[in-house]
């Protein structure tokens, strides 16, 4: 791909990420048997794990979607985390994963989380492809993970930089000289 210039290293591959899908997928529906769950995408980093992770989760769910932001087009995140689409569908009563692409400070799904939980859900777990365990700045574990990776601006597979790189296949480190321009 022509973006594949701008990537310093992969830190999944596109068979590394089906693997996880699969693995991921596999687990929720196992754990989820009999219940009522709904997964909640967070947009639009959460494209397109959510929808190759819902390939593998053989049962019958509901799906919705939000949107918050704290990156504002830096490397950075802020620390202020607005939520700037809500939930279409009522939640009382039922299950609740959330599903992203990445937990870096926490900050985000922690706060989606504190909304979620004021809305009667019976649990709210967390799904993410990738986890940068060391960058946490709120306490938070996701129960289910797909990748540890180390404190690196990665882009790809969802992921951007100012909204590009979202449709790389895959997640790689994304070389300093890009955002240094
Ligand atoms: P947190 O609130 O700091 O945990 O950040 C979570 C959000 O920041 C994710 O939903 C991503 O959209 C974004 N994010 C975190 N790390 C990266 C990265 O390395 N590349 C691109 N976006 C990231
Ligand atoms: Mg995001």
């Amino acid at each position: 791909m022509i973006m594949d210039k701008d990537i310093e290293k992969i830190v999944a591959s596109e068979a590394k990420i089906e693997e996880v899908c699969t693995n991921l997928g596999k687990r929720i529906t196992e754990d989820y048997q009999g219940k009522d769950l709904v997964l909640i995408g967070l947009l639009n980093g959460c494209n397109p794990f959510f929808s190759d992770l819902l390939k593998h989760i053989d049962l019958k769910v509901q799906v919705d979607y939000m949107r918050a932001s704290s990156y504002h087009g830096t490397i950075k995140s802020s620390r202020e985390v607005k939520i700037l689409k809500d939930l279409d569908m009522s939640i009382a009563k039922k299950h609740v994963i959330i599903v992203d692409d990445i937990i870096d400070t926490g900050r985000t799904v922690n706060c989606i989380k504190e909304v979620l939980s004021l809305k009667g859900a019976l649990s709210i777990e967390a799904c993410v492809l990738l986890d940068k365990a060391e960058a946490r700045e709120e306490a938070f574990d996701a129960k289910y993970v797909g990748l540890t990776i180390p404190t690196e601006f990665v882009v790809g597979y969802g992921l951007d930089y100012q909204e590009y790189y979202r449709n790389l296949p895959y997640v790689g480190v994304l070389k300093e000289e890009v955002y240094k321009k």
